[in-house]
């Protein structure tokens, strides 16, 4: 029996071989940044208003223009194949039954095409650009044939951070096995009998664009020594050219950047430090999530990422201002712990937390949740020492 998502972390990580557990869970060299995502929501204090009629609460709201039932989206994560088979068959389908966007990431192991099939909810595509544009242009034609709303232009990775645990645990694409490896894959037959048996999965939806078939080393490269090191903000007017839907910029800290991103027509941002992957020593998303919020247009959408692991959590950031969060590492416990059933469970534990903080805040509907419900010093309680 699961009582919160810790016990699906522990169960995701009894089931899943070293490797893959430390790909879906590490962060990048001493692991500050990640400790710090947490960190900065635990610093965070609500401000509770009794004696409100809380007996019906509403959670609904609109993201990129779209209704959702909570202001929540399943977020982009790479490999998901990793973890379960039709992984993002899977989160799709979770997202779609609780009335939520699927980010599907470019570093995929599923088609679009498929994921689409298998769900009539809102699907949105993450992309990251390699040098030759063609690629992004023909994944975002294939998205945008395929009914995808939004996109969500990746721009914290012109290099992989550095993850220890790649060396630690032998992993790297392609994967060459080494006595370590093959220990990892025996010592976890329930993995290896339900996903390892099929091989490694590939990137498949990249390598339909790249037109790589199932030459691994060349998908690897087309994430790793093939990204577009060059993007400047003046490329979001050519992915306006290719992209009608709304267009969000993921992985900004700054106000000077979110306010870039407004200038070039962005219809907005995700602050985000890639949940701790990428550079070490960044700031949190939610801890600047105030100050970008009180410098951005009306209507400029400011979502954030990294840490969100309670539905308190997602009340949080919308009281600091955040339309909405999105969830990486959260629905992948459930996923890789129980497939779909577990991506569901979790998220059906974030919609409830979420329902009792707004209860318990006497808060009846999310979109009258301000910092008028958070203890007036906490904005500088985020402020690190
Ligand atoms: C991919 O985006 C990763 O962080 O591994």
């Amino acid at each position: 029996m699961f009582s919160n998502l810790d016990d699906y972390r522990e169960a995701a990580k009894r089931f899943l071989p070293e490797f893959a557990f430390c790909y879906l869970e590490g962060g990048s060299e001493d692991g500050v940044t990640l400790r710090r995502n947490r960190a900065a929501f635990e610093r965070i204090t609500f401000e509770p208003k009794m004696m409100v009629d809380v007996t019906a609460v509403g959670t609904g709201t609109e993201l990129c223009g779209k209704y959702a039932a909570w202001p929540a989206v399943v977020g982009p994560t790479g490999l998901n194949g990793l973890y379960r088979r039709e992984a993002e068959e899977s989160l799709a389908r979770a997202a779609h039954r609780f009335g939520l966007p699927f980010v599907l990431s470019t570093a995929s192991t599923s088609l679009l095409e498929d994921v689409r099939q298998c769900s009539d909810g809102e699907l949105w595509l993450q992309l990251y650009v390699q040098r030759d544009r063609r690629i992004a242009e023909d994944m975002m034609a294939r998205a945008r044939g395929c009914g995808y709303s939004t996109l969500v232009l990746t721009v914290d990775t012109p290099v992989p951070g550095q993850r220890d645990h790649y060396a630690r645990t032998g992993f790297k694409l392609p994967l060459r096995w080494t006595p370590r490896l093959l220990w990892d894959v025996v010592t976890h037959p329930r993995w290896t009998a339900t996903v390892g048996i099929h091989g490694i999965p590939q990137l498949v939806n990249l390598a339909r664009s790249a037109g790589l078939g199932a030459n691994i080393e060349a998908q690897a490269a087309a994430l790793g020594s093939q990204m577009d090191m060059s993007l400047e903000w003046h490329d979001i007017a050519w992915l306006r050219r290719h992209w009608q839907g709304k267009i969000l910029i993921k992985g900004l800290l700054s106000v000077a950047d979110a306010k870039r991103a407004a200038q070039h027509e962005a219809d907005g941002v995700v602050l985000s430090n890639h949940g701790g992957r990428q550079l070490d020593g960044a700031p949190s998303a939610i801890e600047m999530l105030p100050h970008v919020v009180a410098c951005m247009p009306r209507g400029f959408e400011v979502y954030i990422d990294g840490g969100v692991r309670r539905g308190s959590d997602i009340a949080k950031a919308v009281a600091l201002g955040a339309k909405g969060t999105l969830l990486g590492r959260a629905p992948l416990y459930g996923l890789a712990a129980a497939g779909i059933d577990g991506a569901i469970a979790v998220l059906a534990q974030l919609n409830r937390e979420l329902e009792t903080c707004l209860r318990l805040l006497g808060c009846a509907d999310i979109n009258a949740l301000t910092d008028a419900y958070l203890l007036g010093n906490c904005v500088s309680a985020l402020e690190f020492e």
